[in-house]
């Protein structure tokens, strides 16, 4: 049996062929690795929305600690309650810092300002500061910046207390 020769034109139309497979393929990994959830080093979910700020005792009474990775303020108050305060104004979204000589936020953009518990006390900021969930457990203060809840205004039931044994 004699074989036929393979013309160059026949030859470079399937090397093309084939590197656009290779090409297709390597689209549909990278697309479909672009959707999977990642892992972390120790092979779980990814949870970068928790922080665990510190040791309860870490933490003095009527202080706020500013966490600049997760956008929010840790403030413990007089009575010894947990405050997780979002950095965001709830004017026009500017980010509002602590200014300690004054023992208040002020945002820079339009003048609110707010206390400690994040009520506004100048407008235009139309409701308090937004809060993130708070738990404390083993003593260690951990913050889910996944959850912010919006309020008009500071309420007791709002902070979280180290348990007392
Ligand atoms: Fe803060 Fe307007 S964005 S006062």
């Amino acid at each position: 049996m004699e074989k036929k020769p393979i013309s160059r034109r026949s030859f470079l139309n399937k090397v093309w062929v084939a590197l656009g497979l290779v090409a297709g393929a390597e689209l549909v990994a990278g697309t479909v690795a672009w959707f999977r959830p990642r892992k972390d080093k120790a092979g779980g979910e990814q949870q970068e929305s928790i922080f665990a700020a510190g040791p309860v005792d870490q933490f003095e009474r009527g202080s706020v600690n500013a966490f600049v990775k997760g956008r929010f303020y840790l403030v413990r108050l007089e009575d010894g309650g947990f405050l997780a305060l979002s950095r965001t104004c709830t004017h026009l979204s500017c980010t509002v810092p602590w200014v300690a000589d004054e023992n208040r936020f002020m945002c820079p953009c339009h003048s609110s300002v707010f206390d400690i518990k994040g009520d506004v006390i100048d407008p235009p900021a139309p409701r308090a500061m937004d809060l993130f969930d708070v738990r404390i457990e083993g003593g260690i203060v951990r913050v889910d910046t996944s959850k912010r809840t919006k309020r008009l205004a500071f309420a007791p039931g709002q902070a979280t207390y180290a348990e007392t044994v």
